[in-house]
């Protein structure tokens, strides 16, 4: 049987960004879980433009190409963890964007989220995210919050720590528990 696929986003889009170091931290130990098909996908490489789609995405008539090929990303997923900053006491703008660009893709899937900030460790990005992703039926498996300021990227590297390596962890195996009932649910849905 295949792995399910695990796809680590990268919600940070500014030059400078430390997104892409926390991200790898968190993509090492999924590969080393060895449970998925890990994949890294970047919002900035992604680039949508802001939401520019004339039809309300749970009709899946998409006009522009950007749409179509996030679409196919998305959709051949079984799981996301979101790497996300703090901005302002919630999440970024580019991650809401690139989640308001779909709708069935992201059903019954389930979800962890990596959040990182000053002494508020991005739990307020958290607290904010958390009522979109259940307005679109994901499935939550927890959240890692990491302080920068105590647990910084050095040279461009994250390295965690233990609390931080468990939590991520604790988010992997509840990832690979449900993601087989999750994948039931939406094949039933298709048929
Ligand atoms: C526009 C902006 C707003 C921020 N607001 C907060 C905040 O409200 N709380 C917080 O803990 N950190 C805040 N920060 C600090 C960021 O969490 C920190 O700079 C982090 O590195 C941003 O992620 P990024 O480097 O991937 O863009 C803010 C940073 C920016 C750029």
């Amino acid at each position: 049987m295949p792995k399910p696929i695990l796809q680590v986003i990268i919600g940070s889009t500014r030059p400078g960004r430390v997104g892409p170091s926390i991200a790898r931290w968190f993509y090492d130990l999924a590969v080393a879980d060895r449970s998925f098909d890990v994949e890294l996908v970047d919002l900035a490489e992604v680039n949508l433009p802001l939401f520019d789609e004339p039809k309300h995405p749970r009709f899946k008539s998409y006009e522009h190409e950007h749409t179509k090929d996030w679409a196919r990303t998305v959709s051949r997923a079984d799981a996301f963890v979101f790497v996300i900053p703090e901005y302002n006491h919630s999440y970024n703008a580019a991650t809401k964007n690139a989640i308001d660009y779909l709708h069935y893709e992201w059903n019954y899937k389930a979800l962890g989220i990596v959040s990182y900030g000053g002494m508020a460790m991005g739990v307020r990005a958290i607290q904010a995210l958390k009522p979109i992703f259940m307005a679109l039926r994901l499935f939550y498996c927890g959240e890692v919050t990491i302080p920068l300021p105590s647990v910084p990227v050095v040279d461009g590297v994250f390295s965690g720590n233990d609390v931080l390596n468990a939590g991520a962890k604790a988010i992997l195996k509840e990832i690979a528990d449900v993601a087989p009932s999750l994948k039931t649910i939406r094949d039933a849905h298709a048929s």
